[in-house]
């Protein structure tokens, strides 16, 4: 049984974040989808929000796991059994801060690989920050997110 731990903060969870999952579940048999404790600062969604949002919309994929982590991700990963994260990757910006990552990650561990998935291109421009951004503002996002984020963006923004 292969399994692979798809690490983010998913706030809140995007059309890009689930292009990854389906992928992910295509090459591993469980994908463990970890909310990152840590990034609770700063965040539009409470760490529980964020788990509850991903796991009504991953309902329908039961090889797909939601879980938090606390701590170190490899920590995590290792505890889990697991010896690859995922990681997408969009424009070249991206790439920097993933590299350091998987560097530093694989300086603590070389039990872990991180394996990186290139977003596929209609999401490429998609993060949840613009997400947020365009919500605010009343932009549609309807393109960007499954109906329950949406939901949950107009009742952050608007009252709804
Ligand atoms: O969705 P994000 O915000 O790009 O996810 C970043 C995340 C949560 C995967 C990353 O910050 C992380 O792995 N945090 C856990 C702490 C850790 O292991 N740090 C060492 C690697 S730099």
């Amino acid at each position: 049984m292969k399994t692979a731990v798809y690490p983010g903060s998913f706030d809140p969870v995007t059309f890009g974040h689930l292009d990854i999952i389906d992928r992910a579940l295509k090459i591993f048999d469980h994908v463990i989808v970890a909310v990152a404790r840590n990034s609770e600062k700063n965040s539009l969604f409470s760490v529980q929000e964020r788990v509850e949002l991903l796991s009504k919309i991953l309902e329908d994929r039961p090889r797909a796991k939601v879980e938090t982590f606390d701590g170190l991700l490899v920590d995590f990963v290792r505890k889990r059994g697991a010896s690859v994260t995922i990681r997408g990757l969009r424009a070249v910006s991206d790439f920097e801060f993933e590299f350091q990552m998987a560097q530093m990650n694989r300086s603590i561990t070389k039990e872990v690989e991180t394996l990186f998935m290139m977003t596929s291109v209609p999401y490429s421009y998609l993060s949840s920050s613009v997400v947020k951004e365009v919500s605010s503002l009343n932009g549609p996002v309807d393109n960007l997110v499954p109906p329950l984020v949406k939901a949950a963006l107009d009742a952050k923004f608007r009252g709804k």
